[in-house]
């Protein structure tokens, strides 16, 4: 009995050890505003027991084509907030969704350092949706939004020195690549949707039949007159 109890004691202890490790990382996205122009804010919640901090953050966002990022309004960002980001690529901010030149991109956004075990930092990206190409039917076109990756990296590493490490720039100054853990985090929701409306080809059909009706009538309308003032 009594070693049953110090066995069921031992994996406790063993259970609680392994989960309080282990850090607990969330973040809860959301696309505020309508229209073309929105903010993505992704709420991170850190919570690790493991005295591993001071870490610097890593925010990578995988954006799709059909929206862009002003880069003035990422410096503005940087301003405002303590944090720093910068784009994998430049972005042509004119080009529509089917150009191209709206070409999928990486944000790579640096939030203020974790000093302490918990953390909870907001980041707001400002996105522009670009417009649509009209097409039959017109509507509204969804846009996805898939899983950010978020990263981390310690002055007192005591990871797990078999954990997978990605080469990512040190910091948005220092471009020069440093090692980055991988941090498994719950995001919800897993994919942000959202509708942009699109321009509709079928009206621009009917406008175009009305036209040649129009245009054929009279052509006839007028080759008839011909015709009958010729031979009559
Ligand atoms: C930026 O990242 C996107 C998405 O991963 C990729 O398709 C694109 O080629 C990258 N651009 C540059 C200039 O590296």
């Amino acid at each position: 009995m009594s070693h049953l109890l110090s066995y069921v004691l031992l994996l406790s202890i063993a259970g609680f050890v392994s989960v309080s490790c282990r850090s607990q990382v969330t973040i809860s996205r959301e696309l505020r505003n309508e229209g073309f122009h929105r903010t993505l804010v992704s709420s991170i919640d850190i919570y690790s027991t493991s005295e591993t901090y001071p870490c610097s953050l890593l925010l990578v966002e995988y954006l799709p084509g059909s929206v862009y990022v002003d880069s003035d309004q990422l410096l503005g960002l940087v301003a405002k907030n303590s944090l720093s980001a910068f784009l994998n690529t430049s972005v042509n901010v004119e080009a529509t969704a089917d150009s191209e030149k709206a070409i999928p991109f990486k944000a790579f956004i640096f939030p203020a350092d974790q000093l302490t075990p918990k953390i909870t930092r907001s980041i707001e990206l400002p996105l522009h949706l670009r417009y649509q190409p009209a097409t039959s039917g017109g509507g509204i076109k969804n846009i996805n939004i898939g899983q950010p990756s978020l990263f981390q990296r310690c002055t007192k590493d005591n990871s797990d020195p078999t954990a997978k490490t990605f080469d990512l720039a040190c910091s948005s100054l220092d471009r020069s690549l440093c090692k980055w853990t991988k941090l498994d985090a719950t995001i919800t929701p897993a994919i942000l949707t959202t509708g942009v409306p699109a321009g509709n080809t079928d009206l621009g059909l009917y406008v175009s039949i009305a036209s040649y009706v129009l245009l054929y009538g009279a052509t006839f309308y007028i080759a008839r007159t011909i015709y009958f003032k010729n031979y009559y």
